[in-house]
């Protein structure tokens, strides 16, 4: 009912609309109307209500639930279905207890807060205070081999960079997960994917965005390697706009790559914007460490690396992690 009101006052724009059209419309009693005008209100939409002329909404805010972001969405199917939390342990982890229960493909889990957010390799994405970061995950039941699915990861990569690029703010790729600016973390992609040998029952795509955190609202301990939106431009971000863009750009480039088995969109942006391509880099995996200088990518979204003993090698993202020589990226 809340969201129905939501939607009568948004088709109303700038004009008022009576709690008695509200009520007649809907079928509820006008006090029921006034009652979820003031949930509304609580939730930090700006509604004005004079005697006699009704209720306008002036100002909506900058929250992530399925009025806001739906109407910003292009998309076909990412997207349209929103399940919306105020707050949740992980995104990825409910996302995946919904595709279990049969989500349909393209559906966005989406949250305010994540108090249990999860990185790749068992590592943590850190809980951050409320409506300030973007924690989303897109469930996804690609027909593809498993051994496809890391070049979703790189799609993801590359709706994200199109879409800060379009913000006009420059970021790099330092593959195959991470979004960097200024040489520290901005987001991360987080895919997951339930399957046997050779077929996928579904696919999780998480993105943890840093959107508008101040530095001292990081944890200390990653404060040096962490930014934000904010912090680098001064500015604080529309979070649901940045949502809605990267969700376009991504159903744009995962069709291709779905219907035609073409990822060379993706995997263009992923080279341009890299931060590996030409530097020696610290490859890194359970057992050892070893050097070499990265060239490119292939195809495929795999690294090409030329190790110190003159070979070239393919990497795939699994279980490794790059690190510059000196520090995370360089
Ligand atoms: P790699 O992806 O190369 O293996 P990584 O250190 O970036 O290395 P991930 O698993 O991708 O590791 O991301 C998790 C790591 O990111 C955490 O261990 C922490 O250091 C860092 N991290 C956690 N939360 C945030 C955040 N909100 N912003 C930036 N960095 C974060
Ligand atoms: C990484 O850098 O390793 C990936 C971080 C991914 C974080 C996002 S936040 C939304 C989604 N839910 C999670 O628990 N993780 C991803």
């Amino acid at each position: 009912m809340k969201d129905k009101i939501l939607h009568l006052l948004k088709k109303n724009g700038d004009g008022f609309i009576s709690g008695q059209f509200i009520s007649e419309k809907l079928g509820v009693t006008r006090a029921a109307v006034w009652k979820y005008i003031n949930i509304l209100k609580s939730e930090g939409y700006l509604i004005e209500s004079v005697s006699r002329k009704g209720y306008k909404l002036k100002v909506c805010p900058d929250i992530l639930n399925k009025e806001e972001i739906d109407p910003k969405l292009n998309t076909g199917f990412i997207g349209r279905n929103i399940v919306y939390f105020d707050s949740i342990d992980s995104t990825n982890t409910k996302a995946k207890e919904l595709a279990l229960n049969g989500a349909s493909d393209g559906t966005l889990v989406i949250s305010e807060e994540q108090t249990m957010g999860r990185g790749r390799l068992g590592r943590t994405w850190t809980c951050l205070p409320k409506y300030k970061g973007i924690f989303m995950s897109v469930i996804l039941r690609p027909e593809l081999e498993p051994a496809e699915v890391p070049k979703i990861t790189q799609i993801g990569a590359a709706a994200l960079v199109l879409a800060f690029k379009s913000l006009k703010i420059d970021t790099y790729i330092k593959w195959p997960n991470d979004i960097i600016l200024n040489n520290k973390k901005l987001c991360g992609v987080l895919t997951e994917m339930s399957g046997e040998l050779n077929k996928i029952n579904y696919v999780v795509m998480g993105i943890g965005i840093n959107a508008n955190i101040s530095y001292y609202e990081f944890p200390e301990e990653i404060r040096s390697k962490a930014t934000s939106l904010l912090i680098e431009t001064n500015k604080e971000i529309v979070r649901k706009d940045l949502v809605a863009c990267v969700l376009n750009n991504f159903e744009k480039m995962y069709s291709k790559f779905i219907l035609n088995g073409d990822i060379s969109e993706a995997l263009d942006v992923c080279m341009k914007s890299s931060i590996l391509i030409g530097k020696k880099v610290r490859i890194i995996n359970a057992k050892h460490e070893r050097i070499g200088e990265v060239l490119g990518l292939d195809k495929g979204g795999e690294l090409i690396v030329k190790m110190e003993d003159g070979n070239v090698e393919k990497i795939v993202s699994g279980e490794i992690s790059i690190r510059g020589l000196n520090g995370y990226v360089s």
